[in-house]
């Protein structure tokens, strides 16, 4: 975990948003798995599973971008993420139900693509400001991409049926 200092240009801002980018996704390749063992949904577990290792693939692109910079992966602490774990982990205090829990770890699956999503466009608005050379881009524009599309899939299927219904709609089964 790399330590605070002041940002001051914007190859600095870069810098930082990418380790705490990497940060984030290997924070969420534990928590996936995790929320995979622990939703008791079989649909809703394969969807984690599937995610998890759609997150093995982003870890290695944001891997490549801090190669093309010539520099080792960094990790800086990333509150946005803590938060994210802290939450379902309270939540898991209180859940009662199988039922309410594994509708609550959908939640937990789409907050998490908008923070991934804000972070990434964050992240490449930054880039284009310090004019970083476009391999250093292109893997995390794929992972934008990536998350974005699991984002629209969640969001199309918000709010109607089951956990079940939605995790067959999500794997594409009718
Ligand atoms: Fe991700």
């Amino acid at each position: 975990m790399s330590t605070p200092q002041d940002i001051e240009t914007f190859e600095e801002l870069f810098r930082d948003k990418l380790a705490a980018v990497y940060e984030m996704e290997r924070q969420l390749v534990d928590e996936l798995e995790s929320l995979s063992a622990a939703a008791t949904d079989e649909n809703l577990s394969k969807g984690f599973a599937i995610h998890h290792k759609e997150t093995e693939t982003q870890i290695r692109h944001v891997e490549a971008a801090f190669e093309a910079l010539g520099a080792e992966p960094e990790r800086r602490e990333n509150p946005l993420v803590d938060g994210l774990l802290a939450d379902r982990a309270a939540f898991d205090e209180r859940a009662a139900t199988d039922a309410v829990r594994d509708d609550y770890y959908l939640d937990v699956a789409t907050a998490t693509e908008r923070i991934e999503i804000t972070s990434y466009e964050g992240l490449l608005r930054t880039a284009r400001t310090a004019e970083v050379d476009d391999d250093v881009v292109a893997p995390l524009e794929a992972n934008l991409g990536q998350e974005e599309k699991t984002l629209r899939k969640l969001r199309g299927l918000a709010g109607h049926g089951s956990v079940e219904t939605r995790l067959n709609e999500i794997l594409g089964r009718q």
